[in-house]
């Protein structure tokens, strides 16, 4: 989970939504109904806020609102937000200036701000940002159509209250982004474990696992819409764990794998994150029993040092995510293991910052998303540590790790020349309408020349002829 390329088109085009989605079709038909209203969206930070814009997209659409991609049509524009670090705050705050100027051309336009910014800053944010109207916090987005009223009739609406019980399993999420092959399903909210560094305790509460049979249904109604990937999200996958409330049976997350892998071996499964505390080895004999469980774990590290990690509050240290990596190679000799890493920690030494490097090298990982330490006010760390390491010496150690990490991704794809990879097409490569482009099993990106008669969400074999540090290039072999 990471703060990725902001989306700034927030929506598809119609004709892509509508490819995967019936209830977004049906929402369209009738949305140049007179008086029809619309909301825009925007969202940033981790899968997690992407995959709540597509419920607060369904129960917007139960209270007569369609979703639009053009701000100026829009009577409500929302900003799902992130709070990970200060910058994902900083790219916010711009956003809403220009809102500010849309709502200067057309008074009536509401914004409401979504998310961990909304649950961090709460009553606060109506007084620093006075164009917005509603502040919503994660956990209260069935309370939307209500806020919505509220502001129609001219009151600043807030609603942050957190719960224990909520996860939305009722809500049949509108695959704003969709391309109709690949999914995202969460299946717990919220986070237990208190990383010194990290907000989300404080923004998304209390860790609650959802109803396993409503994950299941929803993996099955979209094997059956076309869609070919599910990706299984939460905080701490690891730790999922439902009761049935009629059998008592627990749900643990490698069962819960287990079931989405039955679907059909056509539907791929995949996962994110995985916490190193919590990923034991009944997880590994699952994902190597069935082939459709795709061989990646993201396992972020954070750091190298034992120390350090204490300090983190990561309840692990070297020797045990050593320990982690080598059951991983041990049970699935093929699986790909990518990782979070910070830079510049609370009184992190260059030797500590050695040891992560040395572990960038060691656990060969096939990919990494790495900041340097932003210190977020409440945290245990911002209350406990100095926030001592220089910017300066920051972004210089997190530019030795970007760039051993870039040759190991290089050094990892070379190695993938001349193999032959399953891959499940997801649709044109970015750069050209002549390729296609899809993942292998290992999440890696695979570009290739079309061949007649294949189609998106359709699987086929390609062999690698050339490696750059981000992408596979190949040729399908029959
Ligand atoms: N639940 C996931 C991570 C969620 S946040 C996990 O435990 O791995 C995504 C990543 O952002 C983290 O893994 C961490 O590397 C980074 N991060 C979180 N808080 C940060 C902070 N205060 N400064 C810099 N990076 C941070
Ligand atoms: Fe944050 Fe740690 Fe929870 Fe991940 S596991 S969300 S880093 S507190
Ligand atoms: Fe995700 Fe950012 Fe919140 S990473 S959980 S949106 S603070």
């Amino acid at each position: 989970m990471y703060d990725q390329n902001p989306t700034l088109e927030g929506i598809k085009t119609i004709d892509e939504a509508q490819q995967g989605n019936v209830l977004f079709k049906d929402h369209w038909k009738t949305s140049h109904a007179p008086g029809a209203r619309h909301f825009y969206i925007e969202s940033y930070g981790c899968q997690m806020n992407f995959s709540d814009s597509e419920i607060v997209a369904s129960i917007l659409g139960e209270a007569g609102f369609y979703p639009t991609r053009n701000i100026e049509e829009s009577d409500l524009i929302l900003i799902n937000t992130c709070s990970i670090r200060e910058k994902a705050e900083e790219t916010v705050r711009k956003r809403l200036k220009v809102f500010e100027l849309v709502k200067k051309e057309r008074p009536g336009t509401m914004v409401g701000v979504l998310g961990c910014m909304a649950e961090r800053l709460k009553k606060k944010f109506l007084e620093e940002e006075k164009l917005v109207d509603i502040v919503v916090g994660p956990d209260a987005y069935r309370d939307l159509p209500n806020l919505i009223g509220g502001a129609e009739a001219g009151d600043k609406m807030v609603n942050v209250l957190l719960s224990r019980e909520e996860t939305y399993a009722d809500i049949n999420p509108v695959r704003l982004e969709s391309n109709g092959i690949t999914a995202f399903i969460s299946i717990m909210r919220g986070c237990d474990n208190m990383c010194s560094f990290c907000v989300v305790p404080f923004t998304r509460g209390r860790e609650r696992s959802r109803d396993t049979f409503s994950i299941v249904a929803e993996a099955v109604q979209l094997f059956e819409q076309g869609y070919r990937e599910v990706t299984l999200l939460g905080q701490n996958v690891d730790s999922y764990k439902w009761e049935n409330p009629e059998t008592g049976e627990l749900v643990t997350f490698a069962h819960l794998l287990e079931q989405v892998a039955w679907i059909h071996p056509d539907l791929r499964v995949r996962f994110s994150t995985s916490h190193p505390k919590d990923m034991l080895d009944d997880v590994l004999h699952i994902m190597a029993k069935y082939e459709n469980i795709c061989k990646y774990i993201h396992l972020p590290v954070q750091s190298g040092n034992s120390r350090v990690l204490e300090l983190m509050n990561r309840t692990y240290d070297r020797e045990w995510y050593i320990g982690r990596i080598e059951a991983i190679r041990r049970i699935m000799p093929d699986c790909a293991v990518s990782s979070d890493i910070i830079a510049g920690f609370c009184t992190e030494t260059e030797e500590e910052h050695q040891d992560t490097l040395s572990m960038i090298e060691w656990a060969n990982y096939s990919m990494s998303y790495m900041f340097y330490y932003s210190e977020r006010p409440g945290t245990l760390a911002a209350r406990k540590y100095p926030d001592d390491i220089p910017e300066d010496v920051k972004k210089r150690r997190l530019q030795e790790i970007i760039r051993l990490q870039n040759a190991i991704s290089l050094r990892h794809n070379q190695t993938e020349i001349g193999k032959t990879f399953k891959v499940l097409i997801e649709g044109d490569s970015r750069k050209s309408d002549q390729d296609f482009c899809g993942r292998n099993t290992q999440n890696k990106m695979v570009v290739f020349p079309k061949k007649a008669g294949l189609k998106p969400g359709e699987y086929t074999h390609v062999k690698i002829r050339e490696a750059s540090s981000a992408t596979l290039l190949g040729d399908i072999v029959d």
